[in-house]
């Protein structure tokens, strides 16, 4: 292991700047793709990290160079605290942004206002209720639906996260991206990812080429751009032409990005995953509670860090239920 190396550069030389945090496994929703019907075993609370442990470990990432940090779950707005783990958060060097399902987001307005937050993810895979209440297992689409307004309204960046399911909302494509003609969002679609218990195979899954087929049997050639993508972007980015908004597609299935992920997770539980798709986890947790340096262990997780989807570099390997079924179900990863 090479010592003189920042701890948070990886063997492939890619440095990690992005930490996303999951503050609970709880979620106010129940979407099918996220976790099994019979939901998940919730770790005890003494397993789950606590505000000031929270506030302690993400110290660390960014005294190591981490300059931006996202929080997500479950929900992470369910969680009681939220408001307290914010505040502390926001007292650090690196810009927070949070990702949500936006059910109680308008309690949150000043909180986020105070703690500098600008960018909001929502997740919203329907704009047609009966759908939403399918898949979320839940009735709360207008909810969220205002609260995005909401959002917009009051000044925040907002991204929808739509993951499409075939034969279930991809006829919803066209309607997702009318939605951002007065509309000031970027709609993002997901290609859907294999994680334990979400029935996931290939032939659910819509690709970004079908997706981009179907935007183009809608909006001629001409009115469609290809817009520049942020630096470590997940997404390819597009816009029609005089829309407000725009729309992308993060096609970690057919297409990933893993060359340029500068993206470390940390779980509710205090567990350090270096990739979205790795089954194997480092402790960090354990090690600040009995004292020890938790640079080691950081260090360790991210010079273990694979090149590519955590070893499954090809479809064939990601289409394996014996390497995606080790991993944890999304609602216990946190997106
Ligand atoms: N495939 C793709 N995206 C998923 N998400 C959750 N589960 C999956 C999956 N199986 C996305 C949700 C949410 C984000 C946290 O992760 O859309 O926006
Ligand atoms: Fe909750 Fe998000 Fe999972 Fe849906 S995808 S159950 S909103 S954590």
């Amino acid at each position: 292991m090479n010592t003189n190396q920042n701890i948070l550069t990886d063997t492939f030389g890619r440095a990690h700047q992005y930490l996303r945090i999951s503050l609970t496994e709880r979620c106010n929703l129940r979407c099918t793709y996220c976790m099994p019907a019979e939901g998940i075993p919730l770790s005890p609370k003494s397993h789950l990290m606590t505000a000031e442990e929270i506030y302690e470990i993400a110290k660390t990432f960014v005294d190591h160079g981490v300059t931006k940090i996202r929080l997500t779950g479950g929900e992470p707005l369910v969680r009681k605290d939220a408001p307290v783990i914010l505040e502390k958060l926001a007292t650090l060097p690196a810009e927070l942004a949070i990702t949500t399902n936006a059910i109680i987001v308008d309690k949150y307005v000043s909180i986020f206002k105070t703690c500098g937050i600008k960018n909001i993810n929502v997740s919203l895979d329907s704009l047609d209720r009966e759908k939403f209440k399918q898949i979320t297992r839940r009735d709360y689409f207008e909810k969220v639906y205002a609260n995005i307004l909401l959002l917009v309204a009051e000044g925040f960046k907002v991204k929808v996260n739509v993951v499409l399911i075939k034969n279930f909302n991809d006829d919803e494509i066209i309607d997702f991206i009318n939605l951002t003609k007065e509309l000031p969002v970027v709609v993002r679609f997901i290609e859907f990812m294999p994680f334990d218990g979400n029935q996931w195979n290939l032939k659910k899954m819509v690709s970004l080429d079908e997706i981009m087929n179907t935007v183009f049997k809608t909006f001629p050639a001409l009115d469609v751009a290809r817009l520049e993508d942020a630096s470590n972007d997940t997404s390819k980015n597009y816009g029609i032409k005089n829309y407000k908004g725009s729309f992308a597609i993060i096609s970690s299935v057919t297409n990933p990005f893993c060359d340029s992920c500068n993206r470390l997770r940390l779980t509710a539980n205090g567990q350090i995953k270096n990739c979205l798709f790795s089954s194997s986890e480092s402790d960090v947790l354990s090690a600040l509670r009995s004292g020890k340096d938790i640079t080691t262990v950081i260090q360790k997780a991210v010079q273990a860090k694979l090149k590519v989807r955590s070893g499954m570099n090809t479809l064939e390997k990601l289409k394996n239920p014996e390497l995606h079924s080790k991993n944890r179900s999304m609602i216990a990863i946190g997106g």
